[in-house]
């Protein structure tokens, strides 16, 4: 029988995720269907209830789920109990296990698919909101000499630095802390792009930054990336690499077969202009 798998959010008709799985399913031979489901405001767990019942094996979670689906599931992974955030779930049985593979998906496309290595490096990230949460381990992971957690509301930059303590060196800082500090790489994990607005980065964090890495994606060159641009940084990126990768990482967890991303990745890049 043809395996069912879906991504819920609200809204979700932007969703990339069914075109994205489709492909990798016809890619690996794997035989499966992929749909989005628009999940009522206060009916997710009805939504994934009813998912399940119709025999479902897994879905993908995009805002504003994220956090319900954590709380959800039977089985959370060591990053979805710490993030508190799961955009993966899968149905065995009874159980119902959730994973949080966004923070994955984006080391492995810096330091895979750019060859941007993090050990050892300088890690400035701009937000502490659900996209910064799930990159805090995964980045850690990777031994930067320090991650420095940037947020407007600086109490949430604390929170999630104390959150990562024990796995590396992680700081929080205001924006305005950050003059004079330089960095080798620098995310923006803000949600500030959606609206064409930019975080309030002073650009000396520019000054030895070789890679700008904008979380968001297909926004083209948003005002964080221009800034970064203008300030001499030689290599731009947007989050079409994460995006993809995730997916990548959700699909060999549900079907034990990882696809290649190479051929998607060019196909969803939007140019940076
Ligand atoms: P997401 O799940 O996309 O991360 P979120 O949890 O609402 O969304 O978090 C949004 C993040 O973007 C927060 O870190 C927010 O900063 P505050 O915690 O201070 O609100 C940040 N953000 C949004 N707009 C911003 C802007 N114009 N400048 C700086 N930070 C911004």
């Amino acid at each position: 029988m043809t395996d069912s798998y879906a991504v819920i959010g609200n809204p979700i008709a932007q969703s990339k995720s069914p075109m994205i799985h489709a492909a990798f399913a016809e890619l690996t031979g794997q035989d499966l269907v992929y749909d989005k489901m628009e999940g009522p405001i206060n009916g997710f767990e009805a939504a994934v209830d009813a998912f399940r019942a119709a025999g479902g094996k897994g879905l993908n979670i995009t805002a504003p789920f994220k956090l319900k689906a954590a709380a959800y599931a039977t089985h959370v992974s060591e990053r979805v109990k710490l993030s508190g955030a799961a955009n993966a779930m899968k149905f065995d049985d009874e159980q119902i296990l959730a994973e949080n593979f966004d923070g994955i998906g984006l080391v492995r496309d810096v330091t895979h698919n750019l060859n941007f290595p993090l050990k050892g490096k300088r890690v400035l990230m701009l937000g502490a909101g659900g996209a910064a949460r799930g990159a805090l381990l995964p980045f850690l992971a990777e031994q930067p000499a320090e991650l420095v957690l940037a947020n407007r509301t600086l109490q949430r930059a604390m929170d999630l630095a104390s959150i990562g303590a024990q796995q590396g060196r992680v700081r929080s800082s205001s924006y305005a802390e950050l003059a004079g500090q330089t960095f080798d790489v620098v995310f923006n994990a803000t949600s500030a792009s959606l609206r064409g607005e930019l975080p309030p980065v002073p650009v000396t964090v520019f000054s030895k930054c070789t890679l700008a890495y904008e979380l968001a994606y297909g926004k083209g060159l948003t005002p964080f990336l221009r800034l970064a641009a203008n300030s001499g940084v030689r290599q731009l990126a947007d989050g079409v690499g994460m995006l993809t990768e995730q997916a990548a990482e959700a699909f060999f967890w549900w079907r034990g077969v990882r696809p290649d991303t190479a051929r998607m990745i060019a196909q969803l890049t939007v140019p940076l202009a």
